[in-house]
């Protein structure tokens, strides 16, 4: 069992490699690969950092170098990086054609891949990842991790994003303390993940209603874990990365520290901005920031926040505090 999943970190590894040099030594590599990231603003810096690479639009470049070099069949399937056809067993690259993000452990091991389609083909899905293997559960991974581990636990905060190149980009601007759920809804062990380096999360959500949503749910796990939680959002149509590659680090910093706001406002000014004085969806809107409220442990915060959900919304401290005891009494 240990050896299985070394050798699938192993062929893993390999593959990192591979895509990486195959970006960089090939024309095929720097005329697709290359220029792309190039072109996303990536310096040769940022692109060794994160290991970037590409894997060639062939059927099975990758699998026969793997093989030739010894690496098994079986692990190559079991990582997903080889695709093994039922029917008559012919191999194919999984990744073929893409641009190649390693996603890597907090110790930095290679776990799996995301690949990024370089066309505007609207059919076929825009970033392909790894399955799902004995070392890659995408619920429990955070892209970036690896990179920004220590810059988290320095400056005491980590910014969560939802994609690879806003991690990516953030790195390129000089913020390190930034890691991706990667698309998927943030699950507790991801928190946890972050919780070993600090106790604050700055949720940074793309300029979307998919964005929106996605921030809002996490916040909950993040208060249930004990953590603090602020959110900051971008101008329609941008994301952290768009954000990042349009302004000097400057204007990010200041613009990172001028929107975040803590959960309570933040779900105070959606409040403003979407029920736009109808008392049934303001109504909603509160009991929504009390339901958050009740998931704070801390005495002292939940003290401090019930003043503020008061204050801010402007209903007595008293409903707050029978409208806790209704949720928490449904809870059980
Ligand atoms: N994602 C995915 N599969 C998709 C689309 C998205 O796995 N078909 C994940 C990727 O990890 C992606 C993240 O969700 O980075 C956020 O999605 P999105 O905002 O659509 O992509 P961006 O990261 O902004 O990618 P890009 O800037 O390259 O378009
Ligand atoms: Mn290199
Ligand atoms: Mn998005
Ligand atoms: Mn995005
Ligand atoms: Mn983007």
């Amino acid at each position: 069992q240990a050896n299985e999943k070394e050798s699938m970190y192993l062929v893993s590894e390999f593959a990192r490699d591979y895509f990486h040099k195959t970006m960089l030594n090939t024309d095929e590599g720097q005329a697709i690969g290359l220029s792309y990231f190039k072109e996303r603003g990536f310096s040769k810096g940022t692109i060794e950092k994160f290991q970037l690479g590409y894997s060639p639009d062939s059927w099975d470049a990758f699998t026969k170098e793997a093989l030739g070099k010894a690496y098994k069949l079986e692990y190559l399937e079991k990582t997903g990086l080889t695709i093994v056809k039922q029917e008559d067993g012919k191999t194919f690259d999984r990744f073929k054609g893409r641009v190649m993000f390693p996603i890597q452990s907090m110790s930095g091991r290679v776990l799996g891949f995301g690949g990024r389609i370089l066309t505007n083909d609207k059919k076929a899905a825009k970033y392909l990842n790894s399955p799902e293997s004995e070392i890659y559960h995408k619920s429990k991974v955070l892209y970036g991790i690896f990179q920004a581990k220590q810059s988290i636990a320095k400056l005491d905060n980590c910014y969560l994003v939802e994609g690879y190149t806003d991690v990516i980009q953030f790195n390129q601007s000089g913020i390190e303390n930034v890691v991706a759920s990667s698309g998927t809804a943030l699950t507790p062990d991801q928190i946890r993940l972050v919780n070993r380096l600090t106790n604050n999360i700055t949720v940074l959500f793309d300029g979307d209603a998919a964005g929106l949503r996605a921030s809002i749910r996490g916040i909950d796990l993040i208060l249930e874990a004990g953590m603090n939680v602020k959110v900051c959002s971008f101008p329609d149509g941008e994301d952290p990365d768009s954000f990042a590659k349009n302004n000097s680090y400057e204007v990010l910093k200041q613009y990172l520290d001028e929107n975040s706001k803590d959960f309570i406002q933040f779900k105070a000014d959606l409040l403003v901005k979407e029920a736009n004085n109808d008392p049934i969806k303001k109504a909603e809107l509160i009991r929504d920031m009390v339901v958050s409220i009740s998931k704070i442990s801390d005495f002292i915060k939940r003290e401090i926040y019930i003043k503020e959900c008061s204050r801010i919304m402007d209903i007595t401290e008293d409903v707050i505090r029978s409208t806790l005891a209704q949720i928490e009494k449904k809870d059980v």
